[in-house]
């Protein structure tokens, strides 16, 4: 499996060969209007490609790691050094810096080192996860090689920092457009939300234009069903594919639940 550049909640690495497989033969432009991690950008590594997120420092990222991939790697570096020398107050000063300007490189920085790589943000945009204390954070050479090989896989994507409808504004027949939303179900967890009618409307809107979709959305979990009805009318085919996540415990009795994802698809 390839290395994730920025560490994302809600990031589609694992199930990147799986939804690989459902892709068409053949399309013109590739859309990723919720690109998050940009683990499906990765995945199917398209020679034309708009992508974007409604997280501008995220977006931010996005362009340095395309555009300026040794000067981002540098600021990694700088850091990372930084922790290993002062220890956990040049996190802290680092979440500190990035809730103030919302720098690209902190948010980089704070990916790498925060508890889990998990990206979190309060109700006001305000990163609040903590260190992972017993973890001393990727390599910066380490990083450094993932950086410049994700810029390279990149140069032909565009990053656009702007809510879903406006990336793919452009979409015509022929293009292929990947959804990943914050679900539906468990809203607050991610960077931003949704408006569920709005999205329908949306889903509508790339039927009429011919445009392909294929949609990451709620699925199940052991016996709970978190599957939106979304009308029949938008979409051809409906699959679950298994989440990755799948070994979630139950605290009563230890059992492993089966983790699905749905797939949703317009041809
Ligand atoms: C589930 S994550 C995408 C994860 C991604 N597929 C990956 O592999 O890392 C959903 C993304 O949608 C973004 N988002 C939320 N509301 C949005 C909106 N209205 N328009 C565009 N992006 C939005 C969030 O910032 C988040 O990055």
């Amino acid at each position: 499996m390839f290395q994730p550049v920025i560490k994302w909640s809600g990031s589609k690495r694992s199930q990147a060969n799986t939804i690989l497989s459902y892709l068409p033969q053949e399309f013109n432009c590739y859309y990723e209007p919720f690109l998050g991690g940009g683990s499906m950008l990765y995945a199917i590594n398209p020679s034309k490609a708009i992508c974007g997120d409604v997280c501008e420092s995220l977006i931010d990222l996005w362009n340095k790691i395309k555009a300026e991939p040794n000067e981002l790697a540098q600021s990694y570096r700088t850091r990372w050094e930084r922790l290993q020398e002062e220890g956990y107050l040049a996190y802290y000063s680092i979440r500190d810096d990035y809730n103030l300007s919302k720098k690209a490189e902190d948010l980089l920085f704070l990916s790498r080192t925060c508890v889990n790589g998990l990206i979190r943000f309060n109700a006001d945009g305000e990163f609040n996860n903590s260190l992972h204390h017993t973890r001393s954070g990727i390599h910066p050479d380490k990083l450094e090689k993932i950086i410049k090989d994700w810029s390279t896989r990149i140069q032909n994507s565009t990053f656009i920092s702007a809510d879903y409808e406006y990336t793919t504004q452009t979409v015509k027949e022929g293009d292929l457009v990947y959804l990943d939303p914050p679900y539906f179900h468990t809203k607050g967890r991610y960077y931003g939300t949704i408006d569920y009618d709005r999205f329908l409307n949306y889903l509508d809107f790339l039927n009429k234009r011919g445009a392909k979709y294929i949609l990451s959305f709620d699925g199940k979990r052991g016996d709970d069903d978190f599957t939106v009805a979304i009308p029949k009318d938008l979409y051809k085919r409906h699959e679950f594919i298994p989440s990755g996540k799948s070994s979630f415990k139950k605290v009563m009795d230890k059992e492993y639940l089966e983790v699905y994802e749905s797939l949703y698809l317009n041809w």
